[in-house]
């Protein structure tokens, strides 16, 4: 059986861009990680630009696939709702430019859908059947829904529409650290929030995802829904992992 080239992700954040090759029996690194500071203004073209750099690394097989994560709305490639990043990505064929830019074959997908992808694959909620709800609580909350292993992409529960307040501006953690929030208002928002979700999808686990799941000892218990909640466990590679694992496509699960 031939070796096939380690999937590359590349996780596009507001402050930094990251990437690294990933085995993907594993979700390990197989090279180190390298960032690269995110672009200001960052357009697709400047991040085009800074991932290039990322897989033009000697390390980094030109045969790899290419996943890049982008936070909004990716549908066959093209960007749709961008609530966080340069407006100038709307409608933008994300994965033709990149495609194009790289000279190979990129995967552009929405944050959280790579982020709740790895963990559903090979983080907290690994060999869970059934429906998983992972969530990022981060700037904004991203959302994955995962049934069997398999990913529906661009959820978008962050927007739902609760108490006439678009969610994730009311419940991220970016609302928790401007507010000055303690954990347990803040795990008041957040229990109205999983409830509506709850509600909606009868899920079967959450997945709290986003840098904030470090301190998740310090707020899950205080969220009052009857679904089990757990943190993430891959933190912050998993937007590299995710990404890496979808470029690289089903038919290549063991
Ligand atoms: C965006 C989502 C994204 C989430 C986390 C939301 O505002 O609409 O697409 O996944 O933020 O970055």
């Amino acid at each position: 059986m031939t070796e096939q080239p380690h999937p590359f992700g590349v996780d596009f954040g507001g402050s930094g861009i990251k990437g690294a090759p990933v085995d993907p029996r594993t979700g390990e690194f197989s090279a180190d990680r390298q960032r690269i500071e995110t672009p200001q203004p960052a357009t697709p073209q400047a991040v085009a630009d800074v991932v290039a750099r990322l897989v033009g690394r000697p390390e980094v097989s030109s045969e790899a696939p290419v996943g890049v994560t982008v936070p909004g709305i990716v549908r066959h490639g093209v960007v749709h709702l961008a609530a966080n990043i340069d407006q100038s990505w709307l409608g933008v064929d994300a994965d033709a430019l990149f495609t194009e830019r790289l000279g190979r074959p990129v995967t552009v997908v929405n944050d959280a859908d790579a982020a709740g992808y790895a963990e559903a694959r090979l983080g907290a909620a690994a060999g869970k059947q059934g429906l998983v709800v992972v969530t990022t609580l981060g700037t904004g909350i991203g959302s994955a829904l995962i049934h069997d292993g398999v990913l529906v992409p661009n959820s978008e529960l962050g927007h739902l529409e609760i108490d006439g307040h678009d969610a994730e501006t009311r419940a991220a953690n970016g609302v928790r650290e401007r507010e000055g929030l303690s954990w347990e208002e803040w795990a008041r928002r957040l229990t109205r929030y999983y409830g509506v979700v709850e509600m909606l999808l009868s899920p079967d686990l959450f997945v709290v995802g986003g840098g904030v799941s470090k301190h998740a000892a310090k707020f899950l218990p205080l969220i009052e829904v009857k679904t089990p909640l757990i943190p993430a466990t891959l933190r912050n590679t998993a937007g590299i992992v995710g990404a890496a694992l979808l470029a690289q496509g089903d038919e290549n699960r063991e």
